[in-house]
């Protein structure tokens, strides 16, 4: 995993966006993190013109609609553009969802690319250290013991975003400095199962 690290949250998020836009220019599909960080990169992209759909890499288990989900905050973000968007299917029981997700995959795979965030304890996606789910052979898993709330969520798995072709960890704020270092270091966290030759952190913590 390369790191590029920058000197500010801004220039850091500059750096993303050029990844982003220029994997959207030729990818037919590709995943978007949840959480607050990548936000700005979504709106960012109003205004532009690119076919690829996009997949969010995971979502909380909440009802349909409600302003604390994945779909809620990133469709918010992307404005008309949200039309490229394959959500999970809220509202479904979750391992009817968890089938649904699974079939709309099998036509985006291999994705085109995953941006991906970072949690303080390094998970990525609702991709938790140690958690099961790392292990599975489905592509998408059902968590439900989340300790980021809410604590029933629906992910891509590593065997669902490893197909990326290229994929980009972005991780900042000084909450992140410890989770970049083990990552930097070596330590087989979530983001290490995803990583491939191409993969790149892109974080304003020096570590
Ligand atoms: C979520 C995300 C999660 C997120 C990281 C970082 O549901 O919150 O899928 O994986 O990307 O927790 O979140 P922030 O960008 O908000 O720090």
């Amino acid at each position: 995993m390369r790191v590029a690290v920058y000197r500010s949250p801004a220039q850091a998020l500059e750096a993303a966006l050029a990844w982003l836009l220029e994997r959207l220019v030729h990818a037919s599909s590709g995943v978007l993190a949840g959480g607050r960080t990548p936000l700005p990169l979504y709106r960012a992209l109003r205004g532009l013109r690119f076919r690829t759909t996009l997949v969010l890499s995971d979502e909380r288990w909440l009802p349909p609609g409600d302003p604390g989900t994945n779909l809620a905050q990133v469709a918010e973000a992307l404005g008309p553009q949200a039309d490229h968007l394959l959500p999970f299917p809220l509202g479904l029981p979750p391992e009817e969802a968890q089938k649904r997700m699974e079939v709309g995959l099998e036509g985006l795979l291999p994705l085109g690319f995953a941006l991906l965030g970072v949690g303080e304890d390094g998970h990525t996606a609702s991709l938790f250290p140690g958690h099961p789910a790392l292990e599975s052979p489905r592509l998408a898993e059902v968590v439900r013991d989340s300790p980021k709330p809410p604590p029933l969520r629906l992910t891509l798995t590593p065997k669902a975003l490893a197909t990326a072709e290229e994929v980009l960890f972005l991780a900042l704020g000084g909450a992140k400095r410890e989770a970049v270092r083990r990552l930097v270091a070596g330590e087989d966290l979530p983001p290490r199962r995803i990583a491939g030759a191409n993969a790149l952190l892109i974080t304003d913590q020096e570590v």
